[in-house]
């Protein structure tokens, strides 16, 4: 694989959009965990996509994923802290040259943004190179669900889909980084 889709998801919205982006792209993509995505994976990746929920303006910390679980009650899917958060993944990001694209799941609004630029200023540091600009999905305004993935708004799956389609044809078309 040379594409690797690494997402960070409480209650699958994250995630489904990771495995959308993935159905776009074809080929050479594999959505995964964080802990999926180790070292050696990326190593060998051409194209890493990352992306996170916004939470309080920024990544998921420790404290914000703790909230997440707190929110929990029953007849509800609880919040998935199996995971580590990318966050800490992206502290051990091995380093470029690659290429990069960023993406983030929140709200509609004022409060939304943060994750994706987050994520992009990471990468950057780590001497990668963007592919394309940082993109958001959106979700309704509920913080727990009753179903995986049941927060997005319409056709947000199809939108991650058409832009693994735009990426694939990107870096098709792209040098390979020295
Ligand atoms: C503790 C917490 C803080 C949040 N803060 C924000 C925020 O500042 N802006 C925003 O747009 N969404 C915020 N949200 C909504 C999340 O972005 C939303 O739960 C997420 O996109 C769902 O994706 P997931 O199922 O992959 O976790 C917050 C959610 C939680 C649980």
């Amino acid at each position: 694989m040379d594409t690797v889709i690494v997402y960070e998801s409480m209650w699958g919205n994250t995630a489904a959009i990771a495995e959308s982006i993935a159905g776009g792209y074809g080929d050479g993509a594999v959505a995964m965990t964080t802990d999926e995505a180790t070292p050696a994976v990326i190593e060998k990746a051409r194209l890493v996509i990352a992306g996170a929920p916004v939470h309080a303006l920024n990544l998921p910390t420790d404290a914000t994923r703790a909230s997440a679980q707190a929110k929990d009650s029953p007849g509800h899917v609880p919040a998935d802290l199996t995971h580590p958060s990318l966050r800490a993944w992206l502290e051990a990001l091995p380093a470029g040259p690659r290429w990069y694209a960023a993406f983030e799941t929140r709200i509609v609004g004022p409060l939304g943004h943060g994750s994706a630029d987050a994520i992009a200023r990471a990468f950057s540091a780590a001497r990668y190179e963007a592919l394309d600009r940082p993109h958001s999905f959106t979700v309704t305004m509920r913080q727990h669900t009753q179903a995986p993935a049941a927060m997005l708004l319409p056709g947000q799956e199809q939108h991650a889909f058409e832009w693994g389609i735009h990426l694939r044809h990107l870096v098709t078309h792209t040098p390979e980084l020295e």
